[in-house]
């Protein structure tokens, strides 16, 4: 989808995901001390990004949809906290190398060579010490999981995910994770996301 097609989608509705932030960046984030700056890259409303900067971080959500960014500025201020929001294409534009302590990437699903550039980029912009996260529909998903994008080209797993950074960064978590998700007949399916988390060395 392209960034026009995103902003209908989210004109379309008050809130496209939940206000809370997704389940696994909550689990693998909660117990980090907050040490500076944070980036989360194609943040959407903002979900992950206010729930960041509640906790502390002082956070710049990057999205190609200017009305997503609207909407996470307005979570941001109803929640008392601030994001440096940044309007940009992420197949594009470039962080700022060695600056974050944190690198947050929740379902991001270009095709995949303008992932990579996303995930080396993201690893490039990323502090020694500082954390890698991403979580993703996972290539298996259409196959044995439930809902999210259904064209190979745009899925990925853990591992591929892993194998770009490891030449640069400790791989503390590579794996394919279940998601319960409530489908629109109240039936409970199991969708299955890539998660990886790395520490950059
Ligand atoms: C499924 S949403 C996830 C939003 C957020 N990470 C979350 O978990 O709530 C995907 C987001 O990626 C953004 N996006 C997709 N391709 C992008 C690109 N090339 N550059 C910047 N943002 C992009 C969309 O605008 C959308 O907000």
């Amino acid at each position: 989808m392209d960034a026009a097609s995103w902003d209908e989608r989210y004109r379309g509705s008050e809130l496209v995901w939940k206000a809370e932030p997704n389940r696994f960046v909550e689990q693998e984030l909660a117990g980090l001390q907050p040490t500076g700056r944070a980036v989360d890259l194609a943040a959407g409303e903002g979900r992950n990004a206010v729930w960041l900067a509640e906790r502390g971080w002082e956070v710049d959500a990057v999205d190609f949809s200017a009305v997503a960014l609207e909407k996470a500025e307005r979570q941001a201020a109803d929640r008392g906290v601030r994001l440096r929001t940044v309007h940009a294409d992420l197949t594009l534009w470039t962080p700022p190398e060695a600056t974050y302590n944190l690198a947050l990437i929740a379902y991001l699903h270009p095709p995949w060579p303008d992932m990579t550039q996303v995930l080396t980029r993201a690893g490039a912009a990323v502090r020694e010490g500082g954390t890698l996260l991403l979580v993703g529909h996972d290539a298996a998903n259409p196959e044995r999981g439930h809902g999210g994008p259904q064209d190979p080209r745009v899925l990925y797993t853990a591992e591929q995910v892993a194998d770009l950074w490891r030449p640069y960064a400790d791989i503390l978590r590579a794996e394919t994770v279940p998601r319960t998700v409530t489908d629109v007949d109240g039936a409970g399916r199991t969708a299955l996301d890539a998660l990886v988390r790395a520490v950059r060395r």
